[in-house]
């Protein structure tokens, strides 16, 4: 099964074992612009999951784009000897490495001292999403800048990598200086589409003069950059086939979205509501223009649909970032036919883009592992197996039951529903929100290989415990809604948990009183506009869904705009009487009433569940709380510390 996934190929000089690469994706876990063994601890891990080559995360070439801390910086030899390390330990693994080379022009957010960065571009069109005036880049500045990047692919050639990726993509500086509506030069670098591709042509053909041949060197682009000023895509395959023409290149790696505006920025790091596999087509296009080899990335998570795409011509080789963030051993499980076990991304975008935007390292809610190989290390064997009892089927005593029977452990799990999954079940029930519930699948498949034992529907007293014998009981029984303290009458209020799960149905006219800011509000109001019901999503943040990540906040925001819901940012719920509704703005202090409700639904701060603090007495016995039981956060907190838990008991 999967044959086309496995099949060998060459790129350029390079001979890969399998047709999926680790596309470049900042991990964070670089430190002031060079390797660390944490770094290489990660990329060591995909290598051994076999993955057929890793293309290392953005590496910052010249001082006018070098602000964040978190790049790693290839203007400058230090990078060499890490970079070295890195690769040979990966080749060493079978898996080949090349270097990505960046600049971001006017796309800057960070100075290095907190002030506002001068940002470079083409010239000095605003950029919409980071809202900055670039500096046009001066002439001498753009051929000192064209230098930068081939000194920068003479290291990577130095540090011994495979190969040389350039960033030509995602509205960066090159993507800048090729797009008509960026690059406004009257120099021989703007106007017609041979002056604006002139950067990136320089860039190629003189590095490859730096590199030699036996180095493979590729662009990646964007041939669609899902924003109203985009380049077109015409002109970019244009610019393709002049690369191809030069006889310098030896691939095109395709990409959709644009960091420069909130609708583009989407499609780079596309969440759940962006279809699997959407830049496909855009390959397949590029594929009929030029005959190099056309990579492609996006939401590619299944094994399925990347031998689909490959086995109907659309692309030479499969990216996959956060599938294999979420699982690095996804290519040997397709190579072992064990294709059931891989724990597939969800495109959640929460600890992985989220923590990068946050400047953390890149981890994933389903694999704390990622990102913390080195401080967590391995899972080894417990040095005396115990019989670990878990209260509690949601992500927290799953993840803490798979890890402790993964390590020899005698794990039984009692939940007192019928059901897997806790508060998962609740956002995957969310329009739209279907693949979250991924999470339950994958935990429920590994609890089963581990061999937990597994019991739905179990209440259990303090004889049940006694009579099973545990040496550890391990409490994750999650959190319950809790009732705002505030006075109601005459008008109905429910709590959003249960008009997700349908216990509850509210009347026409919505008020959400939305403390947690969080995908419940967003979500709520979404299901129940759908529904028809007339909906307004106060907020106690100054953004509706403020505590998620920001990608799928913006996108979920602009489903919202679209289904007419009102949304009030900054709303401290004060109550509700006889059909309206009564708030405060939270730093103006003005009231805020909202009329004719016929139902207020509240998001409001949920409470750990107590409900089993008679174990804490019972003979002895060791007792851990972990996840929502100690404090209700998110699903990532609860995995981690239920994996933290079963490393250590
Ligand atoms: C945390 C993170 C950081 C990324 N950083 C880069 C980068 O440095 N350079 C780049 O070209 N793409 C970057 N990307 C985009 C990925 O290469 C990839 O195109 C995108 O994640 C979509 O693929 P996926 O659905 O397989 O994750 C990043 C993605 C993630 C998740
Ligand atoms: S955090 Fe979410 S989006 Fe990121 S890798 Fe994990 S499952 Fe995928």
């Amino acid at each position: 099964m999967f044959e086309s996934l496995l099949q060998p190929m060459t790129l350029g000089p390079t001979r890969l074992r399998n047709r999926i690469f680790n596309p470049p994706h900042g991990t964070t876990l670089g430190n002031r612009g060079v390797v660390t063994d944490d770094l290489i601890a990660y990329h060591l891990a995909r290598a051994r999951g076999g993955v057929g080559l890793i293309i290392m995360e953005s590496m910052t070439v010249h001082p006018s784009y070098g602000f964040e801390e978190a790049f790693l910086y290839a203007g400058s030899d230090r990078i060499v000897d890490g970079l070295n390390q890195l690769a040979t330990r990966c080749r060493a693994e079978g898996t080949p490495v090349f270097g990505q080379l960046f600049h971001a022009g006017r796309g800057v957010r960070l100075s290095h001292d907190g002030s506002r960065p001068l940002s470079y571009s083409a010239s000095d069109v605003p950029d919409e999403r980071y809202r900055v005036v670039p500096v046009p880049m001066p002439n001498d500045m753009v051929w000192e800048l064209i230098e930068s990047y081939v000194d920068a692919a003479g290291r990577l050639a130095a540090a011994e990598l495979d190969g040389v990726e350039i960033l030509a993509s995602m509205g960066y500086l090159i993507a800048q200086f090729l797009n008509p509506e960026t690059n406004r030069r009257a120099d021989e670098f703007g106007g017609a589409l041979e002056n604006r591709m002139r950067l990136l042509r320089e860039i190629v053909n003189r590095s490859r003069e730096r590199i030699g041949p036996d180095k493979t060197l590729g662009v990646r682009i964007t041939l669609d950059e899902k924003t109203e000023k985009g380049l077109p895509a015409e002109e970019m395959i244009t610019v393709c086939q002049q690369l191809e023409a030069d006889g310098n290149i030896d691939y095109f790696s395709v990409i959709s979205g644009s960091s420069a505006s909130p609708d583009g920025w989407i499609h780079v790091f596309p969440p759940m509501s962006v279809a699997p596999g959407f830049v496909a087509d855009d390959a397949a296009r590029l594929k009929q223009a030029v005959s190099k080899p056309v990579l492609v990335a996006g939401r590619i998570n299944q094994p399925q649909l990347a031998a689909d795409i490959l086995d109907q011509g659309k692309a030479d080789m499969i990216g996959m970032a956060r599938a294999l963030i979420a699982d690095p051993e996804f290519v040997s499980k397709v190579a072992a036919g064990r294709t059931e076990d891989i724990r597939a991304c969800v495109g959640c975008n929460q600890a992985c883009v989220g923590h990068r935007l946050a400047h953390f390292p890149v981890s994933c809610i389903q694999h704390p592992l990622s990102g913390r190989e080195r401080v967590l290390g391995d899972i080894r064997p417990a040095a005396s197996p115990k019989k670990i009892l878990v209260l509690g089927g949601g992500p927290a005593g799953m993840k803490a039951a798979v890890t402790a029977a993964e390590r020899g452990h005698q794990v039984e799990l009692h939940e007192q529903t019928g059901r897997l999954g806790g508060q998962v079940n609740l956002a995957e029930a969310l329009p739209g929100r279907a693949e979250f519930g991924g999470i339950t699948t994958n935990l429920q498949h590994e609890l089963q290989r581990a061999g937990v034992e597994i019991r739905l529907n179990s209440r259990l007293d303090a004889d049940a415990v006694r009579r099973i014998t545990p040496h550890h009981v391990i409490l994750a029984i999650g959190a319950k809604p809790r009732r705002p303290d505030v006075e109601v009458e005459g008008t109905e209020m429910v709590d959003a948990w249960a008009v997700i799960d349908g216990t509850a149905v509210p009347g026409n006219s919505v008020v959400i009183a939305d403390w947690s800011c969080d995908w419940s509000g967003l979500g709520v109001a979404e299901k129940l506009a759908r529904d028809g019901h007339h909906v307004r999503l106060l907020s106690g943040g100054s953004v509706a869904g403020e505590s998620i990540q920001a990608i799928v906040r913006d996108q979920w925001i602009g489903v919202l705009h679209g289904l007419g819901v009102e949304m009030i940012p900054f709303a401290r719920f004060y109550g509700a009487l006889d059909g309206s509704a009564y708030f405060q703005h939270m730093t103006g202090g003005e009231a805020i009433v909202c009329e004719a409700v016929d139902t207020v639904v509240t998001c409001s701060a949920p409470r750990a569940d107590r409900g089993c603090d008679w174990l804490e007495n019972l003979d002895d016995l060791p007792v851990s709380r972990i996840g929502d039981a100690v404090a209700p956060r998110t699903v990532e907190e609860a995995v981690l510390e239920g994996l933290r838990l079963g490393l250590e008991i």
